[in-house]
């Protein structure tokens, strides 16, 4: 027998285990879908700028990044600018998706192929064409709040 050829034995064993694994994947993907259809917007998420981990949020200029509940590879980028306000921005490159740095001298750049984005999201440089998808970032007190902004 050639090597390239399956006995029809094999065949049939391993289109049986293809097709159980089907069977037990298949629902699981359909619940991962649903959900994320059915979730509608991210859960609010409150940071206290009081807890020594959020200490770069207290100076303006200073940034770091959250986990984004709704893009899991691409965290927020969130940045004080102000005594009283931050910005919360997708780190998700508008371009094909890298994901962005810290802002430096209030710039995001692009790694991959240098677009760049000011604070609020804006596009600066191509190549890169949308702005960065933005939340509601609100700052009462030492408790700042991030909410997706309603589409
Ligand atoms: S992926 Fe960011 S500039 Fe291309």
């Amino acid at each position: 027998m050639d090597k390239k050829e399956i006995s029809r034995r094999t065949f049939i064993t391993t289109s049986g285990k293809n097709a159980i694994a089907a069977i037990v994947v298949g629902p699981i993907l359909v619940s991962q879908c649903l959900a994320k259809n059915t979730s509608g917007q991210m859960t609010p998420v409150s940071i206290d700028l009081s807890d020594p981990g959020n200490l770069s949020l207290t100076t303006i200029g200073g940034s770091m990044k959250i986990i984004n509940p709704l893009d899991k590879k691409r965290p927020i980028i969130i940045t004080r600018v102000s005594e009283t306000a931050c910005t919360a921005l997708s780190s998700r490159c508008t371009h094909l998706g890298c994901e962005l740095s810290l802002p430096e001298n209030s710039i995001i750049t692009c790694k991959c192929h240098k677009s760049q984005f000011d604070l609020t999201g804006k596009v600066l440089h191509k190549p890169a064409k949308k702005n960065l998808k933005s939340f509601s970032a609100t700052l009462d007190g030492s408790i700042l709040t991030i909410t997706d902004l309603p589409a």
